[in-house]
């Protein structure tokens, strides 16, 4: 692994080494991965790991008590102490395994708000937020008589927090969800700010952290949170598994999300009563070699270290934002390189983004080009999507140049 801790710098083209993804060359060049926000590469370490845990630790967990059992559920609950340690929760048993960030954030809207709200309740979410923490908000507000209200953005994408008192006299707020790094326009948003906010209400904090986690250092306790959601396949860990991390006591007095085996107490014909936690809310059999591999990323990516991550992108994101700049009828929407993570979003004027990356694939650049499950935010930015290169630890300056040289290439032709 190639780091050099003392300056806190990653050195990307050596662990480009890791990703075999960039070992298959198309005329001569890897691919110019820029779509690391929807989804990262695998490095070795985290396929070898799962790789090595089905061929010699796995069985299902929790159910047997011979070798591999034994063996497969060590892995697992090893995966739930790292998963947790990331992240700083108190305790892993506040850490729930799930199928992705989007199961963590519907296992807290269905669990905890279809119980705790009702008509006078507000729940808010924001302009900026994915559909993945802003439908399943809208949805039980609409289920529960609550209201639903939205954090506007400013023309640079950052929240519009000034709407806060008057949301607040809408009613009871009861829940305040937001990410805490956009998705379509790299904003990091002041979570400790909004839950402060939200507590001062009486009200819970539900942080989508499935675009900040890989990519800076997470601390549930400093962002005085009560839930936050993240997956693994951002993560360069394997997809199908994400965790959400939730406070004890609200975890303890929700209702079980999915019904079925290894989550309850007991089971009568009359009745069932709930298991502890975490296992409460993992029914049925859990992606067990998911997990291994998500603890095999978060160690690697622990390996290189979370503050060099975010340095390096915020240095790739300076340089797309400058070279982006000389490209003639190139629309930039997001705010400036100092307050956003590793992503840039643009529109080339006149010309729909779904063609813009279609001939940019054709030089082995992959980025991607729609509304990022954002629809409320593309409203506000007058648009229907827009494009949107984002970079990880292994992406290189090489490759943002690549895509400028593309970008021309479409105004050639397409212009
Ligand atoms: C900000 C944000 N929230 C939630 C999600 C959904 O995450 P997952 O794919 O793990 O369900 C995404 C994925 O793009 C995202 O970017």
């Amino acid at each position: 692994m190639a780091v050099t801790t003392e300056t806190q710098r990653l050195d990307a083209h050596k662990l480009r080494a890791d990703f075999p993804v960039f070992e298959e060359l198309i005329n001569g060049r890897p691919v110019a991965f820029l779509d690391s926000a929807a989804s990262a590469q695998k490095p070795r370490q985290v396929l070898d790991r799962m790789r090595e845990f089905y061929e010699h630790e796995y069985a299902n967990v929790h159910r047997g008590v011979y070798k591999l059992a034994e063996r497969a559920t060590a892995g697992y609950e090893l995966a739930r102490e790292t998963a947790a340690a990331f992240v700083n929760a108190p305790s892993p048993r506040e850490l729930i395994f799930t199928r992705s960030a989007t199961e963590g954030l519907n296992l807290v809207a269905y669990a905890w708000g279809l119980d705790n709200l009702g008509p006078g309740d507000v729940v808010v979410a924001s302009e900026l937020d994915h559909h993945s923490n802003f439908v399943p908000w809208q949805y039980v507000a609409k289920r529960t008589g609550a209201e639903f209200r939205v954090i506007p953005t400013d023309a640079q994408g950052e929240l519009h927090l000034d709407v806060l008192d008057e949301i607040d006299r809408a009613g009871n707020v009861k829940i305040v969800a937001n990410n805490l790094v956009s998705n379509s326009l790299g904003t990091i948003n002041p979570a400790e700010q909004l839950s402060a906010w939200a507590h001062e209400r009486g009200a819970i904090m539900v942080v989508d952290a499935a675009q900040a986690a890989p990519h800076r250092a997470i601390d549930v306790q400093a962002l005085g949170c009560d839930f936050l959601a993240f997956s693994s396949h951002k993560l360069c860990g394997p997809s199908g598994i994400g965790a959400l991390w939730g406070k004890r006591e609200l975890l303890e007095q929700m209702s079980p999300f999915n019904l079925g085996g290894h989550m309850i107490r007991q089971v009568t014909v009359e009745e069932t009563t709930w298991g502890q936690l975490p296992y409460k809310f993992e029914a049925g059999t859990m992606p067990i070699a998911e997990a291994v591999g998500f603890a095999a990323a978060i160690d690697y990516v622990n390996g290189i270290g979370l503050d060099a991550i975010e340095r390096h992108e915020h240095e790739l994101v300076a340089y797309a934002l400058d070279r982006l700049g000389d490209i003639p009828g190139l629309i930039g929407y997001g705010p400036p390189a100092d307050r956003r993570a590793g992503i840039v979003s643009f529109n080339l004027e006149g010309i729909h983004p779904h063609d813009v990356s279609q001939i940019l694939d054709m030089d082995n650049v992959a980025i991607r080009g729609g509304h990022h499950c954002t629809q409320p935010l593309m409203r506000r930015l007058g648009v229907a999507a827009t494009n949107r290169a984002s970079f990880y630890l292994y992406t290189i300056p090489d490759e943002i140049d690549r895509l400028v040289e593309g970008l021309h290439k479409v105004r050639k032709v397409l212009g």
